[in-house]
């Protein structure tokens, strides 16, 4: 009966599976008279408020839609004046219930600019009211008399009796204005052929094997096989103590990362839970395993800015304690660890809490860095943040991280990489691709460090996978991406796992490994009339065979990134 019902379930899961996105209109407005050429049909004001159609507003489409689009019809310049707000979640509505299928992610675009009776930033969102439950369809804070993007996305796994969306956020008394509102089934996919070609362009780079000790006569009968045994583009994953005595977790790590990052071990909660209590051995345990396997690793987290995980005993502290407690913790740390962790992530979401900045003063901060680097001067010390890709947190959007990394530098911190958690929901590449450019402009290295995606259906995971891993990939300034770990269980979020608890590889686990093997390169031929052999492969290492008659020689060597191509002398 148990095991009748599974099987009914997995055919359930499959079909549903490969039937949720067909028939889906991919581009198509869900939002009724969007354009406003009829008024305000198909709008009501949620709540009190008053709506009425100007002109004005932009023709052109904010970029992130654009980018999904493709081409496209501009915008009419109406917008909808909403006066009158009385509360901050006032404002035009509609009701698209009907319009929404499951499993389809949307993507959502407007432009949103205040009226009168602003004085100061203000929060704008566009609100999905999934039965009584809010969905954030993006955020952005508006602050002077222009018009801003707003973006951001959303996907509805279970069925509504009713969605209603509308956008928000303004302070009571301050008037809105929201121009072309799109709400569309985006194509991630459409996207994967020319986020490849970007990748090939900054991934790989073009080899000459030169060829020695081999007569003229022989160049087109020596065949040469090339095999790249591994990309070294850094792709690591969260790992625990815990996880560590299962043999298969072991298995799938060192075979399929090549960087890891501990999940609570080097936190100081965990290695100091009470003062002058000291437990270092998880980590150790940890990094032993690492070093044996030559697999790299991030130092997650030296300290971490938000007031809920600081432990007890330092709450209690007093400043001076406090300041003391935070060199001892540095000390304690950097000098036991020198040399042994890459990166170190410094003061974890700083965007998001302020507990040392509260207590010790503005310049713990910068501290913090300029102490860690002194005693480690091999790390790179991160900054690592959350929803700064998803276009869904106005505090840590990349306007504000640029803004705190700037303030960070000022004050003389070692910034060496920016850290994006990557815990994202429904992402949309033109989106994340949008965050990773405006980052782009401080010129550090940026890596994903927390990468997780979640969805009930595994095949729309190993799309939510496939759309952050290809986006990565493609970007120039991305130089290493980690999961928040693989298997499940031991998972910080639901449904986002790679390999269930049997160990049994599941779709996105699959997509995943598809997408390692894509960035693997293999080439086989014969030596040219100039005694050489020319391919382009991903930087990375390889073994290249090289058979005449019964002769054989093989060769291995590092492709390293580099601008002219690699020349590399085999002698026969
Ligand atoms: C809207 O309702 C509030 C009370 O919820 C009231 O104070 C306000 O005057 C109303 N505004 C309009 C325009 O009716
Ligand atoms: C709504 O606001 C406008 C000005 O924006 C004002 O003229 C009008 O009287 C207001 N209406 C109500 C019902 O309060
Ligand atoms: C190349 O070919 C010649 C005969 O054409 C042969 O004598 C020689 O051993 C070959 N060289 C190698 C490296 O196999
Ligand atoms: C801080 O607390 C310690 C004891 O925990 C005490 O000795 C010290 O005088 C206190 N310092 C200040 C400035 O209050």
């Amino acid at each position: 009966m148990v095991l009748s019902r599974m099987i009914h379930t997995n055919i359930l899961r499959t079909l549903i599976a490969s039937c949720f996105l067909q028939g889906v209109a991919f581009g198509v407005n869900v939002i009724e008279n969007s354009n406003l050429a009829d008024g305000t049909n198909g709008w009501y004001p949620l709540g009190n408020c008053t709506l009425s159609v100007k002109t004005g507003s932009p023709h052109i489409m904010p970029p992130m839609a654009r980018d999904s689009l493709g081409p496209h019809e501009l915008l009419s310049g109406r917008y909808i004046l909403v006066t009158n707000r009385t509360q901050t979640w006032m404002g035009p509505a509609q009701t698209i219930t009907d319009k929404l299928k499951l499993f389809v992610t949307y993507q959502v675009s407007a432009w949103v600019r205040l009226g009168s009776g602003s004085s100061g930033p203000q929060n704008v969102n566009v609100a999905l009211g999934v039965d009584n439950q809010w969905v954030n369809g993006g955020q952005t804070e508006v602050s002077d008399q222009r018009w801003h993007e707003i973006g951001g996305s959303f996907r509805i796994e279970k069925q509504p009796s009713k969605v209603m969306v509308y956008v928000q956020g303004p302070a009571s008394g301050v008037d809105l204005m929201v121009a072309g509102l799109q709400i569309f089934p985006v194509d991630r996919h459409a996207r994967f052929k020319y986020l490849k070609s970007q990748t090939d362009k900054i991934r790989k780079r073009d080899v000459t094997l030169k060829f020695s000790g081999l007569d003229a006569s022989n160049y087109s009968k020596t065949s040469v096989q090339v095999r790249q045994i591994q990309n070294n583009f850094p792709v690591g994953t969260c790992i625990s103590r815990m996880n560590i005595d299962n043999e298969d977790f072991v298995d799938f790590f060192v075979k399929h990362f090549n960087w890891a990052v501990f999940g609570n071990e080097l936190k100081w909660y965990w290695t100091e839970p009470q003062q002058g209590n000291f437990n270092y051995k998880d980590a150790d345990d940890l990094l032993n395993l690492c070093q044996k396997n030559k697999i790299e690793t991030r130092g997650h987290c030296i300290f971490w800015e938000v007031d809920g995980t600081v432990q007890q005993w330092i709450k209690a502290l007093n400043k001076t304690d406090l300041m003391a407690a935070v060199q001892n913790r540095l000390n304690g740390l950097l000098t036991r660890y020198k040399g042994k962790f890459n990166h170190y992530d410094v003061n974890n979401e700083m965007l998001h809490g302020s507990f040392y900045q509260d207590r010790l003063g503005k310049d713990i901060r910068a501290n913090m860095f300029k102490t860690a680097n002194q005693l480690d001067p091999a790390a790179t010390l991160f900054v690592n943040d959350y929803h700064v890709e998803d276009g869904c947190d106005t505090r840590s959007c990349p306007e504000k991280y640029i803004e705190h990394i700037l303030d960070l530098q000022e004050q003389g911190s070692p910034v060496g990489g920016i850290g994006i958690q990557g815990h994202i929901d429904s992402p949309v590449g033109p989106i994340v691709c949008s965050s990773l450019d405006k980052l782009g402009i401080l010129g550090l290295p940026i890596w994903f460090t927390e990468l997780d995606v979640s969805s009930t259906n595994e095949y729309v995971r190993a799309d939510d996978l496939e759309v952050m891993l290809r986006e990565a990939m493609a970007h120039p300034a991305v130089e290493g991406l980690m999961l928040w770990g693989f298997w499940e269980l031991f998972m910080s979020r639901d449904n986002s796992h790679l390999v269930n608890a049997e160990g049994e590889i599941n779709e996105a686990g699959k997509r995943f490994l598809a997408l390692k093997q894509e960035w693997l390169s293999h080439s086989h031929g014969n030596v040219d009339q100039q005694g050489q052999y020319n391919f382009r492969g991903f930087h990375g290492t390889y073994k290249v065979d090289i058979v005449i008659d019964t002769k054989k020689v093989s060769k291995t060597f590092v492709l390293d990134k580099g601008d002219s191509p690699m020349v590399v002398s085999i002698d026969f």
